[in-house]
């Protein structure tokens, strides 16, 4: 089989999921900034080391994050098992920056992915192939390493090789040592920092090879500013499955050159930062992240939505608070959601649809001023429900829709011409059955 036709097969499960938690953790949720802190602040090596020396997140409770995931209504997670500053939240036998030699003392990947798994979330792993930690990646001149600009690291000798060695190594024992993976999560390529760079063919099909149906990202090629050939009619073996747009919805969704869709999953913080930051209070509410998550799924793409637990090993009470009210809709209203893609119909003034087959979901977004329009669906439609309580809502014929008689029209309340206000606030899905 092709590189396009292994791929549609692999997202399958994962374009039905739709939904999806992106953690970000590690030492950088100690001074509270951000994941880029030792980037940002050129933090050296040494003082760095004094976050690895204090960590020890006493209420460090995976379970718990898997219970707010699964009520949330996510169906699948990534963790991050090492970001850019090197910290390895996994027992990695290739190095000693890592979360068994805290004081904390354990394995994080590994309890992470039992407790997921036992929600019945599909887990999966970010791993960052930039490292600021390890002496053989290049740290003077490039374009983000913390001592770019120090001057005493200029010159300094590195074999990019035995970097390279050690990071297919460490994917290598993510793959081997701790079941099934999901998805492998990598990040991510910039300037010449892209493809071969990181020997992508050797690791992908490394990767593919332990983990047959792991769902593998864009970013060997890509990143948030390109996706790399993933969009093409002929994919690199190294392209991935699907593609990652960063902190944006794309405005029409991803299709390769041909027209054709490409799976793309949107990865969104619910603050302004992915990593714990203490003075960011920038919290999306929930109706937006809802119904932003609609939009994603009417354009063919996912959410991965993003939390940073802090230093104790919580994730923030805002976060939780913003989950547990996506929940609440979710629960009602998650058909119009998992297993849904692009409706074959275009999107109305008032909101989006989703569609499953025969199924198309309304989701009523504005309030209506008496009857609102179903366009182009007249003849077409079986039966209307309110999505939520399974009553019936029925098709509208009155006085003030007989001049628009080639439209369907429905409303809620019982006094079908008159102004009602929308049952959902958030966003009050209407099921059509089509005919
Ligand atoms: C990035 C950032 C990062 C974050 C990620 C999530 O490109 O480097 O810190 O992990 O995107 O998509």
């Amino acid at each position: 089989m092709g590189i396009i036709e292994d791929r549609e097969k692999r997202t399958r499960w994962f374009l039905s999921d739709r939904f999806g938690m992106f953690i970000h953790w590690g030492l950088y949720a100690i001074p509270a900034r951000g994941e880029w802190i030792r980037s940002f602040e050129k933090i050296s090596k040494e003082d760095y080391m004094e976050y690895f020396h204090e960590f020890n997140p006493v209420n460090f409770d995976p379970k718990a994050w898997a219970r707010a995931a699964r009520n949330a209504g996510m169906k699948y997670a990534v963790m991050t098992a090492k970001h850019h500053d090197g910290f390895c939240l996994f027992d990695s036998a290739l190095t000693d920056f890592k979360s068994t030699n805290t004081k904390f003392r354990r394995d994080f990947i590994r309890e992470y992915l039992e407790a997921f798994r036992s929600e019945g979330i599909k887990a999966g792993l970010y791993y960052s192939i930039i490292d600021w930690n390890h002496d053989d990646y290049p740290a003077f001149g490039d374009r983000f390493h913390p001592m770019r600009d120090n001057e005493s690291y200029k010159g300094r000798q590195h074999n990019f090789n035995n970097y390279l060695d050690y990071m297919h190594g460490q994917v290598r024992e993510l793959c081997t040592n701790y079941g099934k993976i999901d998805i492998i999560w990598f990040d991510f390529s910039y300037d010449d920092m892209k493809c071969e760079r990181w020997r992508a063919t050797e690791l992908t099909n490394m990767v593919r090879s332990l983990q047959p149906d792991i769902i593998i990202d864009n970013r060997l090629e890509g990143a948030g500013d390109g996706y790399g050939s993933i969009i093409s009619s002929s994919p690199e073996l190294y392209s991935g499955d699907f593609a990652s747009p960063e902190q944006i919805i794309p405005p029409e969704g991803v299709t390769d050159s041909a027209g054709n869709p490409v799976p793309w999953e949107a990865c969104v913080t619910l603050n302004n930062s992915w990593g714990y930051n203490s003075s960011d209070k920038t919290y999306k509410s929930p109706k937006l992240i809802i119904r932003k998550l609609v939009e994603c799924v009417s354009k063919n793409g996912n959410m991965l939505l993003n939390v940073g637990p802090n230093a104790k090993g919580e994730i923030p009470e805002e976060s939780l608070a913003i989950l547990s009210q996506i929940g609440r809709w979710m629960k009602l209203n998650g058909e119009s959601i998992y297993g849904c893609c692009k409706a074959e119909f275009p999107k109305p003034e008032w909101g989006y649809y989703t569609q499953k087959g025969k199924l198309l979901y309304a989701h009523v977004f504005d309030g209506n001023i008496g009857p609102l329009p179903l366009i182009g669906l007249k003849g077409k439609i079986k039966n209307v429900r309110l999505l939520s309580d399974g009553s019936e809502i029925k098709l509208i014929d009155s006085w003030n829709t007989k001049i628009y008689d080639s439209e369907s029209f429905i409303n809620f309340g019982s006094e079908g011409s008159l102004t009602y206000p929308l049952p959902d606030e958030i966003d009050t899905v209407v099921q059509l059955e089509l005919l």
